[in-house]
């Protein structure tokens, strides 16, 4: 357990909290030791993603169907983050049932999440998107990489070879996968795409509606596709969501193919073959929105 730097390909620094292997961001190391022991409750409702790939927005979006009302959650959603929260802070949280959130794997999870069987909602989309969305993550957030001030360039081959926190993201879908193969007995299991929410938020709220066993109620889920829109969040959500610079960096863009602004021809390519080469037997490959066509 220590915190570690390393260099990005353009040699740039940036330092994470490693423990028994595994990178995160520089939080609180005894938390990320003992999350394996968090008490959980058995309507807790496990979101999980990988890092950049729309968990605030899922967060928000479930919270405010639990409360049936589309009306802005006055927390962050950092407050019940498994990696995150001691368990004193987790218990605090004045909701309920709550959504927890992280981005570990089936096999670090609270072992009471898993014996309680608690219901998993999983977030994918495209990693192009997250690889920059992760870039500029890694670059605002000082607090938790130290000082990093790399370029794409430098960034990316460092994403693709898993060094960032959280790790390789073609691993952490490939476990994942499985996982969910193997568990769909245990847990009630809901798979959600980012761009799919981009495309048809109101189509998507209703199915998490029907997953999360809430009655049917067309004009919530129209209020909640309108208060949880990028513009929206990005307002609402300053109170209560951490600031940079009074900024909030975690509402950036909110598109999708955004990556064709930032990945260069030759990226882009090496990019392509290592997708096909790593998702080859993957059953998410052709459901995930790689390319845009
Ligand atoms: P970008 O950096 O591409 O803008 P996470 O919550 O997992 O950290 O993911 C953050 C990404 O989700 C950011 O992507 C952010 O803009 C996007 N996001 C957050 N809220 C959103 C919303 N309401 N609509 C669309 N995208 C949203």
């Amino acid at each position: 357990m220590s915190i570690v730097e390393d260099h990005d390909l353009g040699g740039n620094s940036i330092s994470f909290l490693e423990v028994d292997g595994c990178r995160y961001p520089i939080v609180d190391p005894e938390i990320v030791k003992n999350m394996s022991q968090l008490k959980v409750k058995a309507d807790d409702i496990l979101l999980l993603a990988y890092p950049k790939s729309g968990t605030h927005w899922l967060w928000e979006i479930t919270s405010m169907l639990l409360q049936g009302k589309a009306q802005t959650i006055p927390h962050w959603k950092g407050s019940v983050m498994v990696e995150l929260q001691p368990q004193e802070v987790i218990d605090a949280f004045p909701r309920s049932p709550r959504v927890l959130n992280t981005h570990i794997r089936y096999n670090q999870l609270p072992v009471q999440a898993r014996e309680k069987k608690c219901r998993i909602i999983f977030v994918l989309r495209n990693p192009k998107d997250v690889a920059v969305s992760f870039f500029n993550h890694h670059r605002s957030f000082k607090c938790y990489y130290g000082n990093y001030n790399g370029t794409l360039g430098g960034h990316l081959p460092f994403f693709l070879s898993g060094k960032t926190d959280y790790g390789s993201w073609f691993e952490y879908v490939l476990e994942w996968e499985k996982d969910i193969e193997a568990q769909q007995d245990r847990h009630q299991i809901h798979v959600v795409y980012y761009e799919d929410l981009k495309e048809n938020l109101l189509k998507e709220i209703r199915k998490l509606a029907v997953f999360l066993g809430l009655p049917a109620d067309d004009s919530l889920y129209g209020a909640v596709a309108e208060k949880c829109s990028f513009e929206n969040m990005k307002f609402d959500k300053k109170p209560y969501d951490p600031k940079v610079d009074d900024q909030l960096f975690v509402y950036r863009k909110g598109q999708v193919g955004d990556w064709q602004k930032w990945l260069t021809p030759e990226q882009n390519e090496m990019f392509d073959e290592l997708y096909q080469e790593k998702m080859k037997d993957s059953t998410f490959k052709d459901k995930i929105r790689f390319t845009l066509t």
